[in-house]
């Protein structure tokens, strides 16, 4: 099993403090049956910055530090990018990075808002051949109150991310309800921890893809494993075409909010 969003790199974020918590994480990871963790820093939220270089060192050190420890897992570079209006220049400065040096590239928007620039700078970022995902659009306050405004971005060519967290009511019964509905309107390709620390916010993907079997359909537990696998192994995205009982709720909810 594969996470692609973690912060686990010591020290250069709001994730693990130092090597030691990153160490704990690892070894948590490896328990649940977590083999490649794509560490995935915040870049550019107005509060870290963490350019390509740095993340690829940090990866290589937390590697080599798991490597002589022993634990049965491999950190592979990323970012957790917050879209700005610099955006297109960093990745021409090569301070971006895609995950594990894929195609696909982690997006996070304002927990408040859906940017005006939003679809602009996913269709430029699409010439440069790149998929955007969006991590956890079940926290954007603009997808709670309309879900179908994911819906838009994932036609505009981008993929949605949800956390284990939220779907396990670790953000609060709002940010539950969206990330279920989500889930069940096909709008979700990606499953992930974004994984902190092991206190309050750690792994818990085997129990979220447990929860998405029951709750959901059975098949999409192995998609959601799939997907993250493809990611790394460079094949291509199952995006799931809607069942009659996920139709239902897309029509429902786009007359909802209509
Ligand atoms: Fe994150």
């Amino acid at each position: 099993m594969i996470d692609i969003h973690a912060h686990i790199l010591p020290g250069i974020d709001d994730g693990a403090p130092d090597a030691e918590h990153s160490l704990a994480m690892a070894r948590a990871a490896a328990a649940e049956g977590i083999r490649k963790i794509i560490a995935t820093p915040h870049h550019a939220n107005g509060v870290y910055t963490n350019p390509a270089g740095r993340v690829r060192e940090a990866v290589a050190e937390l590697n080599a530090l798991l490597e002589r420890e022993g634990i049965p897992l491999e950190v592979l570079p990323g970012q957790e990018i917050r879209v700005h209006n610099e955006m297109l220049d960093a990745w021409a400065r090569g301070e971006l990075l895609t995950l594990a040096d894929s195609p696909y590239i982690l997006l996070e928007m304002p927990s408040s808002r859906i940017p005006s620039k939003m679809f602009e700078w996913v269709h430029e970022l699409r010439l440069l051949g790149l998929h955007p995902i969006i991590a956890h659009p079940e926290r954007n306050a603009a997808i709670v109150k309309e879900p179908r405004r994911l819906g838009e971005l994932i036609e505009a060519g981008c993929y949605g991310q949800v956390t284990t967290h939220s779907l396990l009511g670790g953000f609060g019964r709002k940010i539950e309800e969206c990330a279920w509905t989500l889930c069940r309107s096909g709008m979700i390709q990606f499953l992930a921890s974004d994984a902190h620390h092991l206190e309050h916010r750690g792994f818990r993907m085997k129990e979220a893809l447990e929860s998405l079997a029951r709750n959901v359909e059975d098949r999409m537990q192995e998609t959601m494993v799939r997907n993250s696998s493809n990611i790394v192994g460079d094949e291509a995205i199952i995006v799931e075409t809607f069942s009659k009982v996920n139709v239902k709720w897309w029509r429902k909810l786009s007359n909802l909010f209509q």
